[in-house]
This record gives structure tokens, C-alpha cells and sequence, in this order.
């Protein structure tokens, strides 16, 4: 799927959820953990296990780094089309609750068919491009540290969308090492890495 028309998806489910998640958090004050977690549901699925293609799962994602990416969202030092709108809709302390809950729901695989070939072809670059050095298990380590989330079995189109905008876009928290390397790969090189991380079940 190209760029552009997974794009337009993510816009059009923007439209349909975005006005029903922004409205849920106006009396969120004294909210438990799984209410306020509600509210990311319209998009991310339930209990943060996407529906596809273009948003990604966020079940299982440990709490600091989820914490720290809606910080980033907030702060504008992570690009977004929606989450810095709807990262400053929470307070740390509610950030918190989020993140705690997300980290205690359980990883699902996507059901995305991916293309063996294409997977192949991103196995070899995973390895040639260094990519291995840091995601290490073909891509289902997490680091806490440095805000690196599990990619193996995560959709493909959102896989594939987020190396686009780290080279379009300015990631000053990124590891430079990486965004020299994803500069360098054609669009035919995203896609096959997208589908090589996806399949990884
Ligand atoms: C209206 C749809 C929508 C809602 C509601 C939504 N998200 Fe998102 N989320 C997205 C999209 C789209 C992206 C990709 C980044 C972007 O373009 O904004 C994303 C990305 C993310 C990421 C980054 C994942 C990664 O691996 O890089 C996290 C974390 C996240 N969202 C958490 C949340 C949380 C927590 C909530 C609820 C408070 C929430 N989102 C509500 C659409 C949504
Ligand atoms: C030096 C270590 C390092 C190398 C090498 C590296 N990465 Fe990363 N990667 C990271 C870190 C750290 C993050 C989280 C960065 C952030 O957005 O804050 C990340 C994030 C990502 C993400 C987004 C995951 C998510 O859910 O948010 C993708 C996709 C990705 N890397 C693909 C690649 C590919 C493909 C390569 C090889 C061309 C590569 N990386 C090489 C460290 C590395």
C-alpha cells in the first residue's frame, strides 16, 4: 500500500474517532487506569491491539516508553498527525495511569497477510543494514530506555509509515546511527522491511 493512501485511511479514521476520543477526556479527573486507557480504543483497538493497517498495536508496550512517547508527542519532539492533539488532552499523572495499563494488556500478532518474498528480502536487509545490531530477536525486543518498541508482528502499513517519517521528519531523540540508514533505503526497501517485521510471529 502506498504512502499516500494509507495516509488518507489514518485521516479517515481520524475523522470518524477523533471527535469521540478528544470529548472523553474533558471529565477524566479521578478516572481509573482502564477508563482513561478507553479513550485511545476508538483508534488503537481495544485494550490497544489494532484493527490495521495504519495505526499501530500498542499492547504490552512498556510503561516508560509509552509515558515518555506521549511526553514527546506533547512537547511536539516526536512528529504526529494526531497524538500531540491528543497527548496534551492528559496530565502526567494520567499519562501514567495510561502507560500502566497498556503495559499489563497482552501482545496479539497482526492478522495482516504479509508477502513472503518481500519478508525475505527484508530478513537480508535487517541484517545488512545493521538494523539487527540494535532490534535485536528480528525486531520483538522492547528497550525502556530509549523508546524502542517491539515491531515483530506489528502491522506492516504502520511499520511502514513510521520509517517514512523518520525520514521526512525530525526525530532529535532517535538514534542518528538509524536515520543515516533508513535515509538511504528506497521505498521498495521499506516496504520489504515492513513485511519481513510484520510476519515475524
Ligand atoms: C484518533 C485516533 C487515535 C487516538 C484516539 C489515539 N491514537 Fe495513538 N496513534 C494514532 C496514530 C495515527 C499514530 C501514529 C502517529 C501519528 O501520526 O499521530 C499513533 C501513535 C501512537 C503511539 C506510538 C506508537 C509507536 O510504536 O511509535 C502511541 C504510544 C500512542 N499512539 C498512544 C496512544 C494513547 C495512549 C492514546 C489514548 C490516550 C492514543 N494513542 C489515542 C492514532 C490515535
Ligand atoms: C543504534 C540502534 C538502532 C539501529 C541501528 C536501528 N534502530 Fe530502529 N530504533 C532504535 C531506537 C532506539 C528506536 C526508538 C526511537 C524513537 O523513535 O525514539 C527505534 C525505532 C524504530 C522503529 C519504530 C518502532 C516503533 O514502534 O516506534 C522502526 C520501524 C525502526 N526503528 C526500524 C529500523 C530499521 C529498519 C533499521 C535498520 C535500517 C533500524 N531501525 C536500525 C534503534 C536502532
Amino acid at each position: 500500500m502506498g504512502h499516500r493512501k494509507i495516509r488518507n485511511l489514518v485521516l479517515a479514521g481520524l475523522m470518524a474517532a477523533g471527535t469521540m476520543a478528544l470529548s472523553g477526556t474533558a471529565d477524566a479527573a479521578g478516572a481509573s487506569d482502564a477508563m482513561l486507557a478507553n479513550t485511545c480504543a476508538g483508534c488503537h483497538g481495544t485494550n490497544g491491539v489494532s484493527g490495521g493497517p495504519a495505526i499501530p498495536s500498542i499492547a504490552g508496550m512498556k510503561k516508560e516508553i509509552l509515558f515518555s512517547m506521549m511526553q514527546q508527542f506533547k512537547d511536539q519532539s516526536r512528529p504526529s498527525t494526531i497524538m500531540g492533539r491528543i497527548a496534551k488532552g492528559y496530565s502526567e499523572g494520567e499519562l501514567h495511569q495510561i502507560a500502566a495499563f497498556f503495559e499489563k494488556q497482552k501482545w496479539v500478532n497482526t492478522t495482516a497477510a504479509t508477502d513472503a518474498a518481500m519478508a525475505a528480502k527484508g530478513a537480508k536487509l535487517h541484517k545488512s543494514k545493521k538494523c539487527k545490531g540494535c532490534h535485536e530477536e528480528n525486531g520483538a525486543t522492547q528497550d525502556s530506555e530509549e523508546n524502542m518498541f517491539r515491531m515483530a508482528g506489528q502491522w506492516p502499513g504502520s511499520l511502514y509509515l513510521m520509517m517514512k517519517n523518520y525520514q521526512a521528519h525530525d526525530y532529535p531523540n532517535a538514534p542518528k546511527k538509524m536515520i543515516k540508514r533508513l535515509k538511504k533505503l528506497s521505498d521498495a526497501d521499506l516496504h520489504a522491511l515492513a513485511n519481513f517485521y510484520a510476519s515475524q510471529k
